[in-house]
């Protein structure tokens, strides 16, 4: 038997295959450990979007490179979006790595491990366009109440700033029955939430069936028995379609929250990042999901410091921002990848302004929130149960507007004895920058 440590870095898509490999090993009879010193392999499934990523990837790398040294640990695998993207580097510069697998080849793992054990590298890199087939169940890491389901893989928009259509190849949807008995297998094994991803979710489908189907894949996944949440994230603003918002107001089930990457609303800086919206669009998109639905939470994500952005146009975003009032709001500094056309831009912005403005932008939403959360105060909510909070009467939860990791949580004062997935209705008392307080009510269903 051999005892496996699994290293997970980047997004919930990267997760979702993690999940995949964690689940082919264990049907294999691998034991996950978490102890380096107790594990016979380490797998590190990368990230490589922005330098912070690739430098965490490499650090976990050269840290299991370690462990190998000592005579510890046997097999060291690297997969994921650094492995497809530096593998001449990997190969070259840590020789202590056995098997590099791309992004579409990690199907391959368990061949891989067992020629790595022989003691022969495994390198493999099947075309960008594949789809990895893993036959075996998946295996939930994220504490079983709620878990991410990967409808696409890869990405056709292109946007100037972003490596990723290199490292994940075309936009491919998983055909709708694969995700439906995905989906009921997560089901049954206790999954209340499940949080559709891909690169960009709106557009699934397209390739497939010939035409946006999200709303079809939400309608059959809604019949689900157990299932009670279903969120989406990653949903480009042009894209949002009338059959889309029309399933959200129909279904119980698919919370009013959407997550909206706009990045910027300065139309200039909007053409250089080669996104297919102006600020008037935006306004528009935003101004119609509220209308046709008025208690849905909007998420979005910006990048400060685009090569070009003047202050002007970084005040014409504080202004975008003061007036949209998005509910949630992610702010990343833009960060130069080789290969991507933004990295050869003139007027690169100097890392302190980067960060200042990022810092101004997050301010300005603290206040946005803050009063967000004061607004809501008296009302009632139903809250998904994340966990009890370390000894206190007290646990932590999150309402229809918040995804985990990302968003904000509830917490909640009381002795009754709460597990983590319950459902309860709570009334809201307080609020914090990005928290609320909350009391259960008297009835509440688990
Ligand atoms: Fe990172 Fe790859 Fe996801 S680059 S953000 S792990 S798609």
């Amino acid at each position: 038997m051999r005892n496996v440590l699994f290293v997970s870095l980047g997004c919930d898509k990267n997760l979702a295959d993690s999940e995949e490999m964690l689940g082919l090993l264990v049907a294999h009879g691998y034991t996950i450990t978490n102890d380096e010193t107790k594990a016979d392999v380490a797998v590190v499934n990368t990230c490589a979007f922005i330098h912070d990523a690739k430098e965490e990837s490499i650090a976990n790398i050269l840290e299991m490179a370690r462990y190998k040294e000592e005579g510890t640990l046997k097999v060291l695998a690297v997969t994921g979006c650094l492995a497809q993207r530096y593998k001449e580097e990997i190969i070259k510069e840590i020789p202590e790595v056995d098997v590099v697998l791309g992004t579409t080849s990690f199907d391959d793992l368990l061949k891989a491990l067992d020629q790595a054990f022989e003691g022969e590298k495994y390198l493999e890199f099947k075309d960008i366009s594949a789809m990895p087939e893993i036959e075996s169940k998946r295996m939930i890491t994220t504490g079983g109440h709620f878990e991410y389901l990967k409808i696409a893989e890869g990405c056709d928009k292109h946007c100037t700033y972003c490596i990723i259509p290199k490292l994940r190849g075309k936009y491919r949807s998983v055909p709708m029955e694969k995700l439906i008995r995905q989906a009921e297998y997560l089901a049954e094994q206790g999954v209340k939430e499940l949080i559709l991803v891909a690169q960009e979710t709106t557009i699934y489908g397209m390739d497939l069936y010939g035409e946006k189907s999200l709303h079809r894949l939400l309608k059959a996944l809604c019949q689900i028995p157990g299932i009670c949440w279903i969120r989406v994230l990653y949903c480009y603003p042009e894209e949002i379609y009338p059959e889309l918002i029309q399933v959200m107001k129909e279904e119980k089930k698919i919370c009013h929250y959407l997550d909206l990457p706009i990045q910027h609303a300065s139309d200039k800086i909007l053409k250089r990042m080669g996104r297919r919206t102006t600020k008037e669009e935006l306004k528009q998109i935003v101004s119609d999901l509220r209308t046709a639905i008025p208690d849905i939470i909007l998420r979005t994500t910006l990048i400060t410091g685009f090569p070009g952005e003047t202050q002007e146009d970084h005040e014409e975003l504080m202004d975008f921002i003061d007036e949209m009032e998005f509910d949630r709001l992610g702010v990343f500094t833009y960060s130069p990848e080789e290969d991507t056309p933004a990295a050869s831009m003139p007027d690169q912005i100097p890392e302190e302004v980067k960060e200042d403005r990022q810092a101004e932008l997050m301010e300005l939403q603290q206040e946005i929130s803050f009063d967000k959360g004061n607004e809501r105060i008296g009302k009632e909510v139903l809250v998904m149960i994340e966990g009890k909070v370390a000894d206190e009467n007290a646990y932590v939860g999150r309402t229809y507007g918040d995804a985990p990791n990302v968003d904000g949580y509830i917490f909640i004062n009381t002795d009754t004895e709460l597990m983590s997935g319950d459902l309860c209705q709570v009334h809201i008392t307080g609020a914090l920058e990005y928290d609320l307080i909350g009391e259960l009510k008297d009835e509440y269903t688990k």
